[in-house]
Formats: C-alpha cells, sequence, structure tokens
C-alpha cells in the first residue's frame, strides 16, 4: 500500500524518520548515551582488520561503514564489490572478521563470499533487512536493519538503515577497542538520537528547490557528482540512483580525481552535482566547484547553512541543509540525493518502482 504516495519510493523515502529511528534504539540506549550489548556481538577488541562485501548500494553503505571504523575505531577495513571479491582469491589469515551487507539478503556473489569467508574460517556478520534470508542464516552474527519492506527497486530506507547499523557498530568497535572514550560515545549517541527530527524537518522543507531543480536536470543526458570522503561515498549513489531510475547517465567521482581526467568533460551540458557540507573537506571541495565554474560547467551545490555562507559562486541550484554533526552528515544528505533522483525519474516519466531491465532481489551472479 502506498498511502498517499505515488510510489513506493517515494513513501520509502519519506518513511525514512521512522524506520531509522527503530534502527537506531535498537543499537543505542539513549537514556544511558551508550550503545547496547548487541551491536558489540563481534568481538572488535580481538579482530585485526575485517572485510566487508556487498553490492550496489549495500556496498555503498560499507563503504561508509568503512570510513567510519577506520576513523573511530582504528579498525582496519577492506571492502569490494561482492561479483570481485568471491573471485580474488584473496588470503584471509583468521584474526579478521567479515561483514556482509544485503538488503534482501538473497544476493548471488554476496552470499558466494560469506561462503568464501566461511571456509576460511572467519566470524561472519550480516546487516539485512530480511532476517529468514539465506545470507542471515548462514552468518554467525545477524545484525538486523529493521527498515520494513522495500518494494522499489531503488533502495532507500534500507541505505539509511544500514548506515544507522553502522554508526551503532562503528561506536561498539570504538569502545572494545579503546580508541572512544565514555563522554565521546555518550556525544556520538546523543548526536544520532536527533537524526529522526532533523531528518523530518529536512523532508519537510526540501520538496519545492528539489523539484525545480529536478525538471531542469530532466533535461540533460549527463550529470557529475562530486564529494570527498562520506560525501565521495553519496556521490557514487546517487548517480547509481539518477541512472537506474531515471536512465540519464550519470557518475560519481571523489572530487580530487576531477583533475586526473573527469574535468575534460566539463562544459554547459554537464550539471555537477557537488556534495559539500562544512566538514574539514569543504575548503578543497569548494576549489574543485571553482574549477568546474571556470570551466562553464553547471553546479547544483548540495551544502549546510555554514557551506552555503561560505561560498558566493554562481550556481543552478544550491540546495541548504541543516548544520550537523560530521557523523550524521551522510543519513540527512542520502535524502536530496534521493529526491532528485525521485523527481528528475517522475519528470521523465519512467517507471520508478520497476526501472527497466532491473530486479529487487539479484539471486544470480
Ligand atoms: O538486496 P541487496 O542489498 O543485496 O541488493 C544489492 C543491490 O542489488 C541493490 O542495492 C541495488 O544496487 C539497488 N537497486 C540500488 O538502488
Amino acid at each position: 500500500d502506498k498511502g498517499n504516495h505515488r510510489h513506493f519510493m517515494e513513501k520509502e523515502i519519506y518513511e525514512q524518520p521512522e524506520v531509522v529511528s527503530h534502527t537506531l534504539a535498537h543499537y543505542l540506549d539513549f537514556t544511558a548515551g551508550k550503545v547496547r550489548g548487541i551491536a558489540s556481538e563481534i568481538d572488535f577488541s580481538s579482530v585485526e582488520a575485517l572485510k566487508i562485501a556487498a553490492c550496489g548500494t549495500a556496498y555503498y553503505a560499507g563503504q561508509i561503514g568503512k570510513y567510519w571504523l577506520e576513523r573511530y575505531a582504528r579498525l582496519p577495513v577492506e571492502i569490494d564489490v561482492a561479483s570481485e571479491f568471491r573471485y580474488r582469491e584473496m588470503p584471509l589469515p583468521g584474526n579478521q572478521a567479515a561483514l556482509f551487507v544485503s538488503q534482501s539478503g538473497e544476493t548471488a556473489d554476496t552470499l558466494a563470499s560469506l561462503r568464501y569467508c566461511k571456509e576460511h574460517g572467519l566470524k561472519i556478520g550480516s546487516i539485512v533487512n530480511v532476517p529468514e534470508s539465506t545470507i542471515a542464516r548462514e552468518s554467525d552474527v545477524v545484525f538486523p536493519i529493521l527498515a520494513g519492506p522495500e518494494i522499489g527497486v531503488a533502495s532507500t530506507k534500507a541505505f539509511t538503515c544500514q548506515l544507522a547499523t553502522f554508526a551503532a557498530l562503528t561506536i561498539a568497535a570504538g569502545r572494545a577497542r579503546g580508541t572512544l572514550i565514555a563522554d565521546e560515545e555518550t556525544n556520538m549517541v546523543r548526536a544520532l538520537s536527533e537524526v529522526p527530527r532533523i531528518a523530518s524537518s529536512v523532508l519537510n522543507q526540501i520538496q519545492p528547490p528539489l523539484e525545480t531543480l529536478s525538471r531542469d536536470l530532466a533535461r540533460y543526458h549527463h550529470v557529475l557528482y562530486l564529494g570527498r570522503g562520506t560525501n565521495y561515498t553519496l556521490a557514487m549513489e546517487g548517480a547509481l540512483k539518477l541512472k537506474e531510475i531515471s536512465y540519464i547517465h550519470a557518475e560519481g567521482y571523489a572530487a580530487g580525481e576531477l583533475k586526473h581526467g573527469p574535468i575534460a568533460l566539463i562544459d554547459e551540458n554537464m550539471p555537477v552535482i557537488v556534495i559539500a557540507p562544512s566538514d574539514r573537506h569543504f575548503e578543497k571541495t569548494v576549489s574543485n566547484m571553482q574549477e568546474v565554474a571556470a570551466r562553464g560547467g553547471r553546479i547544483i551545490f548540495v551544502t549546510d547553512e555554514k557551506g552555503a555562507a561560505a561560498s558566493d559562486l554562481e550556481t543552478m541550484a544550491t540546495i541548504v541543509l541543516p548544520d550537523v554533526d560530521e557523523l550524521l552528515m551522510p543519513l540527512i544528505f542520502s535524502l536530496p540525493i534521493q529526491l532528485i533522483a525521485y523527481y528528475t525519474a517522475v519528470f521523465m516519466g519512467t517507471d520508478v518502482d520497476q526501472p527497466r531491465n532491473l530486479a529487487k532481489s539479484v539471486t544470480v551472479e
């Protein structure tokens, strides 16, 4: 049932404040300001490294998980798309754990990667939405994301619930490894408790500017997304979302890679979506944005209030989100990224929930 929504995808985007609050409450004790025991069912203090494998959007959630686990828990993480992971024949010393991210829990390549790690004796964890799935059943530890059924082929609420789960695992790992002191844990838990409220106010506010922007974007044939750090991952996730439902060719690039090739593509026919809230990468990304502007590229600047105040570049659109703690940025900046793809596809009249050639669950390789 789509309720008042035109598509399941729209419904699932707007459900995020509620489902993410369930995920967070499952893993975090807001009153105590601490992560719950269920987030530490992998003994993060004894593992020397973590392997992650997943596909598509689940892979991008894993990549943000990697950035968080490395930064806050000092845990070395390697991530691969599962179709590569399963055939790489990599050595797997036993003092590692492996984590598989999958909404459906049935993705063939992700399951094969899990089995490869199992054969090598690794402890297996999975972050899944379907608890009865094959991937969940074959795991030693299951971290449910509690997003509820996701019908739209384009994954939206599963992504943010996967991120919420990774945020909790990061805090658990940071505590176990002694890299986060009690105050830091409490600050992170308190910050995360704000996500549902901020997400719902963002969803209420950004619809009009994003609809206007998407009407313009629907006229182009190519779109480039740029970002640094976790916003680099969101750049790739945004490009995936746009191409899968609007069929506009899109690419996500690390902003620092711009001058290593893609800058040659920039002209007035190439809108560039720059995801740059005022984090520690902001100034570097703004200078990439200036390089785009100097070559006649049209910029769509997705930023926060501080970021908007700090740049006076002329843009095709500037989407301003509230200033949030850096840890929350991927959870909040996913929302405009999803909606840009959604409204663009709606303007183009594509089959948003069932895009051509795609299946919700990819059970063959
Ligand atoms: O069920 P899974 O999370 O394992 O699926 C992985 C990908 O097939 C999936 O995320 C796909 O990329 C989505 N259509 C992206 O929106």
